[in-house]
């Protein structure tokens, strides 16, 4: 019996892109850039199964067509790119990666944080400029993370993920959570709180919330009000759930202390202004970008495509709330 086809809409790294030429018949010979939306549409139309990433915009005009398309393995663990409405009305199971990319991500976070507050970026700047004369009493003061408050705003498994790693910086440990059944494993001294109330509170807040209509704009220019002026936003979840145009005017009147992005609400454009900010670190959406990370993502697409053209349940199945 011929292999199931599968179209994989851009380049993964080499071990994932043998082991599905290995299982599969790939469509498609797919290239380190994003896609046309025409092409995916042309592959999801022609595939069994599809591998998407998170800037393909999978909508359901190309769904309607896709009728041999079994799965959409979303080669990440959010899949607010997807219409999930419309694959499920069609019976196209959709799946993502969950687990194997939080620990890199929760690096990730700790790296923006520690980066945006001790001036990392604006340090290593300042050396290869050549304009350094070395070292000096006041020179780039930065902010102690240690012993202070951070506020994590969605307490899923990457939240949780530095929440933890916060444990060794001794600090206190706010948390806003919509989904008590992800809070088995929340230890009793992390505080939940409202969002209003955390962010009033938190020395740093970090957001971890999927996109979804409800999270869109979940920090807009009133929450931000509510920050202290000395706080720091961190981002590693989806770009829109943080207004950007709000925080730019929070960050240039001094209400805010300074952000770390990894995330931009139209990427991979991004506010002008923040390029001029000194405040801000800015990151190419690198959240689970280690080659280790990367490769079980793909590894896990094809283990749900592997189930679901046998004819058995997807391990990761994800369904519309
Ligand atoms: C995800 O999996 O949602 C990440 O943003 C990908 O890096």
């Amino acid at each position: 019996m011929a292999a199931p086809t599968l179209y994989i809409s851009r380049l993964l790294p080499d071990p994932v892109m043998t082991a599905a030429r290995r299982q599969f018949q790939l469509l498609n010979d797919p290239r380190d850039a994003s896609p046309s939306w025409d092409n995916v549409k042309t592959g999801l139309r022609e595939a069994d199964a599809a591998i998407c990433t998170l800037t393909d915009l999978v909508d359901a005009s190309m769904l309607a067509e896709a009728t041999r398309l079994k799965i959409l393995a979303n080669y990440a663990v959010g899949y607010n790119n997807i219409d999930l409405a419309a694959a499920t009305a069609r019976g196209i199971v959709v799946t993502n990666t969950p687990d194997v990319l939080t620990d890199s991500t929760a690096d990730l976070t700790w790296a923006l944080l520690l980066a945006v507050t001790r001036r990392v970026a604006e340090g290593d700047a300042y050396v290869r400029s050549g304009d350094w004369s070395g070292w000096a009493p006041t020179q780039m003061l930065g902010t102690d993370v240690s012993g202070k408050t951070l506020g994590i705003v969605g307490m899923g498994r990457i939240g949780q993920a530095v929440a933890q790693r916060a444990t060794g910086f001794n600090m206190r440990i706010l948390y806003t959570s919509r989904t008590p059944t992800a809070l088995e494993r929340v230890p009793s001294q992390w505080e939940p709180r409202t969002l209003p109330d955390l962010l009033k509170e938190a020395d740093f807040v970090s957001v971890h919330v999927p996109l979804t209509p409800a999270t869109h704009h979940l920090i807009g220019a009133r929450q931000l009000a509510l920050m202290k002026p000395t706080a720091f936003l961190i981002n590693t979840s989806r770009g829109p759930v943080v207004e950007e145009a709000a925080l730019v005017d929070a960050l240039l009147q001094r209400r805010l202390a300074g952000a770390g992005l990894d995330v931009f609400e139209h990427e991979p454009a991004f506010h002008p202004s923040l390029r001029e900010l000194r405040q801000v670190v800015l990151l190419p959406h690198l959240g689970s970008a280690t080659l280790a990370t990367r490769v079980r993502m793909g590894m896990i697409c094809l283990e749900n495509i592997a189930a679901v053209v046998a004819g058995k349940p997807a391990p990761n199945q994800v369904h519309a709330a």
